[in-house]
């Protein structure tokens, strides 16, 4: 799993594919490889790590070939090494590959090419791709047409690119189940898994679909699909700039994207929320939902709603499920996607199914969605990349707005998650039960979260104080109730992720279950305990810790005077609707979590062993 570039066109490869591997480092950073077309060679450089370690490998020489991929990648079928590092190449380093996915007959495809002699150099499951085309170009001769028969003995995932030093003046590239797209600029073509890598040269795109190929050259490209012949494919033109996509002074992206929220926020409030407020229109707008008249009639009747959803955005999911329960009286379950696949999900024509998505792209998400597709349910999405397979293969949804999120722990992508699922249940809930005046009183408070977010970021120094008290701690219990436990959650995972401080997660009212036997002096708690309905509920768990010994620190409303007898450290956050709580209470957790990764020497926007976006099962 990883990140693909490919160039073929009039200018010079290399710096086209190293730049597009350091925007797609975020999806994985494990190795870093290029092979270069130059004239009747081919230049290919492997380097463990980062793509830095790949530039050192390479020197200061700018190879003149105008044809070549590259690859960084998240290690699936064998160690980080350099011989595991795509590209993986054919026996006679004729054929390069570069793959996204995961091979699922491996196993059986090499042994079958072992008994015809072929010789493996790494543990991969993408080297047999290099084989298997080398095999079947005994008989099919050109690149393209042994890549399709190559194809049709893979099972899995794949999204390819393919060079061959006997065709100079092709990229071949493929998808099925993994992201593969390529950009059409003057005279050239850039061919990535994500459009980030793409933008700083043009906005017009082609996605291939799953079971499509597509062969480039340098001044043309035809797409193919595997069953049915030729497709014309026309170029999609992306309105998302790269400008988001760089530090803007920041030390990291992950704080750069931390205050980058109130404007992210408002960027995904921006043409909904206004109409509804000033002018009495009757609900949000949120044209995504409404694509046509059909599915605006299906989603007023849906009596039931499944989110399925990874990582952060499941938080986001949990979060959801309070929301739009209240405002809309609709049953929700919330389900980690990799789960909802594998067992019998009941599913009919009442019930919709939300995939919540930052990158569209993550692989147990979309099979999510698909497996909900072909039950009957209609499906819906909250996609923050624009154009991303699950935004175009669900039915109707609603995009984030928030901009390219580079940092791999999710930040801002949360919070314009939870803006645009508040949005969703104010919908739902004004076609339903929901009276005009509170549905009004949320949206007009939900327009002054990013003003009372900045009032928080304005904190940030005091918060990275609280971290030196707390930077030797080992464990953490995070607690919050109702609105809060999913915020807990969320605070757990991010301290984990970026910190490698272990931090469980728990519902505040079901600690004393369970997790206090854990505690004592050397195993602190941190409490999310905003004044809403369950805060004294919340108080009592935070007298339980207390009376055992172990250290607090709160996460409380302003003007709370009752938190600093108790606690042992407070952040305030400014007061707001309970609803609305989450959106408050994540951003100090988020700071928290930043600093003591930073306190502890770690590079929080490539945490060790994650990828930003999982195309893998
Ligand atoms: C990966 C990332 C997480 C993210 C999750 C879901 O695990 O490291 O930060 O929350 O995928 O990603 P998605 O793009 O579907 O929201």
């Amino acid at each position: 799993m990883c990140g693909i570039v490919g160039y073929i066109g009039k200018n010079k490869a290399q710096p086209v594919l190293i730049e597009g591997l350091k925007r797609l480092e975020y999806r994985g950073y494990d190795s870093a490889g290029i092979s270069i077309l130059e004239k009747s060679k081919v230049k290919h450089f492997r380097a463990l790590g980062r793509v830095s370690n790949l530039e050192s490998k390479i020197g200061e020489k700018i190879f003149d070939g105008r044809v070549g991929i590259a690859h960084t990648r998240w290690a699936t079928h064998g160690k980080p090494s350099v011989v595991n590092a795509h590209p993986h190449a054919s026996c006679d380093k004729s054929i390069f590959v570069v793959h996204n996915g995961i091979i699922e007959n491996y196993l059986e495809l090499r042994s079958g090419l072992k008994k015809k002699r072929h010789v493996f150099k790494s543990e991969t499951d993408t080297e047999v791709v290099a084989h298997l085309i080398e095999e079947k170009q005994k008989k099919q001769k050109d690149l393209f047409n042994s890549v399709k028969s190559a194809l049709a003995d893979l099972r899995g995932a794949y999204g390819i690119a393919v060079i061959d030093k006997k065709f100079p003046d092709e990229i071949i590239v493929a998808r099925k189940g993994s992201p593969l797209l390529f950009g059409v600029g003057k005279d050239e073509f850039i061919i990535s898994s994500d459009a980030s890598a793409i933008l700083g040269h043009t906005n017009k795109i082609v996605y291939l679909n799953d079971g499509e190929l597509a062969k480039i050259t340098r001044d043309d490209y035809r797409v193919f699909s595997l069953e049915s012949g030729y497709v014309n494919k026309k170029t999609t033109k992306v309105n998302w700039s790269q400008d988001g996509a760089q530090k803007d002074g920041f030390a990291h992206y992950m704080l750069k994207e931390i205050y980058e929220q109130p404007q992210a926020i408002a960027n995904s409030l921006q043409g909904r929320v206004n109409h509804f407020i000033d002018e009495g229109l009757v609900r949000p707008t949120l044209g995504g939902l409404a694509p046509n008249r059909d599915i605006e009639n299906h989603i007023k009747k849906i009596e039931r709603l499944v989110i399925v959803s990874c990582g952060t955005s499941y938080y986001a999911g949990l979060v959801a499920e309070y929301m739009i329960e209240e405002c809309a009286g609709i049953p929700v379950e919330v389900e980690t996607a990799s789960e909802f696949r594998y067992r019998k999900p009941i599913l009919n024509s009442k019930t919709a199914v939300l995939a919540i998505s930052q990158s569209g792209e993550t692989a147990d998400t979309l099979e999510a969605i698909r497996e909900a597709k072909l039950k009957g349910a209609l499906t819906l999405g909250v996609v923050n990349v624009v154009g991303s397979t699950i935004a175009r293969e669900t039915d109707a949804g609603v995009y984030n707005h928030a901009g390219p999120e580079i940092g791999v722990a999710s930040t801002k992508a949360f919070t314009s998650q939870l803006v645009v699922l508040l949005l969703i249940a104010l919908s739902l809930g004004r076609q339903r039960d929901m009276s005009f005046i509170d549905g009004k009183e949320v949206a007009t408070e939900l327009k002054r979260i990013p003003q009372l977010i900045e009032a928080i970021l304005g904190q940030d120094k005091e918060i990275k104080k609280i971290v030196s008290k707390y930077s030797k701690y080992k464990n953490w219990l995070c607690l919050g109730r109702k609105y809060n436990f999913p915020i807990a959650l969320e605070g757990a995972l991010k301290i984990k992720e970026i910190s490698y401080v272990h931090a469980e997660g728990y519902a505040a009212g079901e600690m004393k279950h369970g997790p206090i036997a854990m505690i004592d002096k050397n195993f602190p708690s941190l409490f999310i305990v905003p004044k809403d309905s369950v805060y004294e509920k919340v108080i009592s768990g935070m007298e339980e810790i207390k009376a055992r010994g172990g250290k607090v620190l709160a996460i409380a409303t302003e003007g709370d005077s009752l938190i600093s007898k108790i606690a042992d450290d407070v952040i305030y956050i400014p007061k707001t609707l309970e609803m609305l709580t989450p959106l408050l209470a994540v951003i100090p957790l988020q700071l928290f979590a930043y600093h003591l990764g930073v306190s502890l020497g770690y590079d929080v926007d490539k945490p060790r062993n994650l990828a930003k976006s999982v195309t893998v099962e």
